[in-house]
């Protein structure tokens, strides 16, 4: 199997199971026409977040890694109206993009990207103690992977999920001679899940349109 092998049977995924959408269309349109990078997730990776926000029941979600609102407009869409979506975003350019397909998406009002960097964000958020969240995403610099898990812990409550996108990279999160940060950072993150008793954990490899890769999903126990 190879990439284009991936690209086809995620391109038949989609045309199967995904209605045409104008609103995620355009998000990615505005996007790529404003110069950001296409890394947000794929279509059926967006409506797998969907999903896991719906049967979880999520009222209030954080996304750590904004883009251009892509996975935001999924995972909002997944809240009830007295719902609540933050989004964090250091790109004060990538913010603006994500504002504006989030207020196209009718998600303005469900929906805000704070602008800075997320560690700060979070810290943030915990001094002003903000009400607990139901299920974090985490998807913005693979090295502050293990601040963001600590810093999200405190804004979870309990029997609440995390998600972290990007947890294989190519398989090179065990390459042993691979010291990048944002690997490195991977492994951290990994430790730091397997010996923190309160939460349970499972990672997925994936293949698809966007490469090899991988997401972890973890759960904090309500004890
Ligand atoms: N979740 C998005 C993709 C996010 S890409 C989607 O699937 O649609 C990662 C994002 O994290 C980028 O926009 C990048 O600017 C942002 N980012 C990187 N480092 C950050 C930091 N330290 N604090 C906040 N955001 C950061
Ligand atoms: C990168 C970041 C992502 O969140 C992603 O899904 C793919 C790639 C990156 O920084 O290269
Ligand atoms: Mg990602």
């Amino acid at each position: 199997m190879d990439q284009e092998s991936w690209d086809a049977l995620d391109h038949f995924f989609c045309e199967q199971l995904l209605s045409p959408d104008l609103a995620l269309d355009s998000a990615l349109e505005s996007s790529a026409e404003a110069g950001l990078r296409s890394i947000n997730v794929s279509p059926n990776q967006g409506k797998f977040l969907q999903l896991l926000a719906r049967i979880h029941g999520a009222r209030r979600i954080l996304e750590i890694g904004t883009l251009g609102g892509y996975s935001a407009i999924w995972m909002a869409r997944a809240l009830p109206s007295s719902g609540t979506l933050i989004s964090l975003e250091i790109d004060p350019q990538n913010a603006e993009v994500a504002r504006a397909n989030l207020a196209r998406a009718g998600m303005g009002s469900v929906a805000s990207v704070l602008v800075g960097t997320a560690t700060e964000l979070l810290k943030g958020l915990i001094d002003e103690r903000a009400e607990p969240f139901d299920m974090v995403f985490i998807d913005a610099d693979k090295k502050s992977y293990p601040d963001y898990l600590l810093l999200s812990l405190q804004l979870l409550r309990p029997g609440g999920i995390i998600v972290a996108d990007n947890v294989a990279r190519g398989g090179r999160v065990i390459d042993p001679d691979n010291h990048e940060d944002d690997i490195v950072g991977l492994r951290k993150f990994f430790r730091m899940l397997a010996s923190d008793t309160r939460l349970s954990t499972t990672a997925m490899q994936t293949v698809g349109s966007k490469g090899w890769d991988g997401f972890s999903l973890t759960r904090l126990s309500t004890e």
